[in-house]
């Protein structure tokens, strides 16, 4: 088959872009001495986590229960959920897949450390925790020193919990950010400040396996601190507009499209996509120092001037400049998701392909596992 062939809206991934992107990140790990640990929310697939393991990941991070399971039962058997568990079913199939896998959680709480310890006693088992700390980004996590040690001293009480370690998302760092000096700057604090929190914690006679970072755009630069052991980029693997915004990615660094095909041409200086908000998904991209004359909804390799400047759910409105050519109806473009975590979704399975041909085809098998 060719990629030509396919029916689309489909996502398309170029295997050698994948794999020089795979090999380009577990090479920055290697260069600052940590494990990597791949967050699989951007592709949701474990034939790329069993790529990833191949190539030297530690083990994976997911964010949901739901995508546990589907990595522990493809055999992908370390698996982080960076996230908070809370709720009395989601914590009793926690329980049940710590039994098959090694697993550890993120804890924020007193509440949410008391939650966990119950339902494990419930269950006659235990698992590994990580306190989730604050450095920029504002989410879940806390800042204080103070209320963190207690975290700690309330998980060394706690029957079926071991803490292992300490974690944040620096997932702030390219927010508006000027240059990539900022970048770097966001970025190394970020590692500082979990490093500190790690250091405080073993004065206090805690001992701290893990200290584990993540986010794309803040790789290059987090892990430079001694002490972090561990980082979980996910976007890397393909890469999208909000990465080429921040000088991270060119087109040929972006390893996944959206093929679409041109089902109008209504007027000169327009065309209509088959593919909308449920293909491409609503987000517009980033706005940083790198690219900045973008503004559309997902960069379309074959008309890279022209600009999906409208989604409807089934139709991406085309603004074409005067003088540029555009594909005719009935021909298909790829588009590059300016958000790709989510555009992955949205779809059931991607189309590896190797120049013009379509090597496999791989379900996207943890989407829409949101629980
Ligand atoms: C907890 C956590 N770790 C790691 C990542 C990976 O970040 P990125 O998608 O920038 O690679 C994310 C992204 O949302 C996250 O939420």
């Amino acid at each position: 088959m060719k990629k030509y062939d396919i029916d689309t809206p489909a996502l398309l991934i170029d295997s050698a872009a994948l794999h020089r992107n795979l090999d380009r990140m577990q090479r920055v790990a290697e260069g600052f001495g940590v494990r990597l640990r791949p967050h699989t929310k951007t592709h949701k697939s474990p034939h790329i986590a069993r790529l990833q393991v191949e190539m030297g990941a530690s083990g994976v991070t997911v964010a949901k229960v739901g995508e546990a399971e589907v990595m522990a039962e493809a055999g992908l058997d370390d698996i982080l959920i960076a996230n908070q568990v809370i709720g009395a079913t989601k914590l009793r199939r926690l329980a049940a897949l710590a039994r098959h896998a090694r697993i550890a959680v993120l804890v924020d709480s007193s509440e949410g450390i008391e939650l966990l310890d119950a339902a494990f006693r419930e269950a006659e088992t235990g698992i590994d925790v990580l306190i989730e700390v604050d450095t920029g980004k504002g989410r879940c996590g806390l800042t204080d020193l103070e209320q963190i040690v207690a975290l700690a001293e309330q998980v060394a009480r706690a029957e079926t919990l071991r803490l292992r370690g300490v974690e944040t998302h620096e997932g702030h760092v390219p927010g508006g950010a000027h240059s990539e000096g900022q970048l770097e700057e966001r970025a190394t604090s970020a590692g500082r400040r979990l490093v500190e929190v790690a250091d405080a914690l073993r004065d206090r006679g805690h001992v701290v396996e893990d200290v584990s970072v993540g986010s794309t755009p803040a790789a290059p630069y987090t892990a430079v601190t001694p002490g972090v052991t561990e980082m979980r980029p996910g976007t890397y693997v393909f890469n999208d507009v909000n990465q080429m915004s921040i000088g991270q990615a060119t087109p040929e660094d972006c390893a996944l499209s959206v093929l679409a095909t041109v089902i109008s041409r209504p007027a000169p200086d327009r065309a209509v996509l088959d593919a909308g908000s449920k293909s491409l998904f609503a987000e517009p991209a980033r706005r940083a120092f790198a690219y900045t004359d973008y503004d559309g909804f997902g960069y379309m390799r074959q008309a890279p001037a022209a600009r999906i400047v409208t989604l409807n759910e089934e139709h991406g409105v085309v603004r074409i400049p005067p003088g540029t050519e555009f594909p005719a109806i009935g021909q298909q473009v790829e588009v590059i998701p300016n958000h790709v975590c989510p555009a992955v979704n949205l779809h059931e399975e991607f189309y590896l392909v190797d120049g013009e041909d379509v090597v496999e085809v791989w379900p996207i098998a943890a989407r829409g596992k949101v629980r």
